[in-house]
């Protein structure tokens, strides 16, 4: 059936805008379905203009998609109860690619990022298809990464992703983010419950391939996330205060861009919870 909302795609493959909805306000069902739809469908989604969205109605909207869950490592966000806030005034540690939190089992599901202070120019953020990247491998590449495993652990490289400049930071984000280490196994292909696609499912939590020593992973893991992250792949969002980005944390990898030097970016997120990924031999 036709959506009954306005959705706008914003790249080839990945991302649509959809306009026309408060998302603070009252969501009657048809509009909650076609936005869940369209989530799974597009993988990102983003609306501006949410600024009536405070922290309270933030959770309140996270709670129509799930469960949400609070971060397992980070405090949460003052006076709220899930949030996880991303404030460059602490430094910044998402500017490499990853899916959310998949250093647990049950890894969430979605991502909202509620955007509050946005730098004039630079900070935005990019997101690529997993599921078009699965597709995309060579057909001789599939059977081995059909049946191989990834230990996921976030007690990962931080410096690694980071300019040399800021590599003395490393040591501060792993102290917040990984105070508790976790450690956990995933397929590395998975199949999504509700779309069936088949998604790879790697980023920087992964620490080696189940079976390959530490130097072959370094190379197999390089060959995957090339794939993932190509620019014919992914979508980049120019933010703007106010503007809410959801995404399926189950069918994409996503990262933000570290080019605004010393001004302020600060956003919030929250996330729901999600299931254990299943492998395409269930
Ligand atoms: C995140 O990794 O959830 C945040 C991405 C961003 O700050 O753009």
């Amino acid at each position: 059936a036709a959506s009954p909302l306005d959705i706008v795609p914003v790249a080839g493959r990945i991302g649509a805008e959809i306009r026309g909805v408060a998302l603070s306000g009252d969501l009657d069902p048809a509009t909650l379905a076609a936005i869940r739809a369209a989530l799974v469908r597009h993988k990102v989604i983003f609306f501006r203009d949410q600024d009536a969205l405070n922290d309270q109605r933030h959770e309140d909207f996270a709670a129509l998609l799930g469960e949400p869950v609070a971060h397992p490592t980070v405090p949460v966000a003052e006076g709220s109860r899930y949030l996880l806030e991303l404030d460059s005034k602490e430094g910044y540690a998402a500017s490499s690619w990853h899916t959310d939190v998949t250093f647990v089992e049950a890894y969430p599901q979605a991502s909202i990022l509620r955007a509050i202070t946005i730098p004039q120019a630079g900070g935005d953020t990019l997101w690529a298809n997993t599921a078009t990247a699965y597709e995309d491998l060579p057909e001789a590449l599939k059977p081995l990464v059909d049946t191989l495993w990834a230990t996921h652990s976030n007690k990962y490289d931080y410096a690694g992703a980071l300019s040399i400049k800021d590599a003395k930071r490393s040591e501060e984000y792993s102290k917040i983010f990984a105070s508790t280490v976790y450690e956990t196994e995933h397929p590395v292909v998975h199949v999504h419950p509700e779309s069936g696609e088949r998604n790879l499912l790697v980023g920087h939590f992964v620490k080696q391939f189940v079976g390959l020593n530490s130097a072959d992973s370094q190379r197999l893991f390089s060959i995957l996330q090339d794939h993932i992250t190509r620019p014919e792949n992914t979508v980049r969002w120019r933010w703007r205060a106010g503007d809410v980005a959801i995404w399926d944390n189950r069918a994409t990898q996503h990262r933000a861009i570290a080019d605004f030097g010393l001004q302020r970016r600060t956003l919030r997120r929250a996330t729901v919870a999600g299931t254990v990924p299943v492998s395409i031999d269930g």
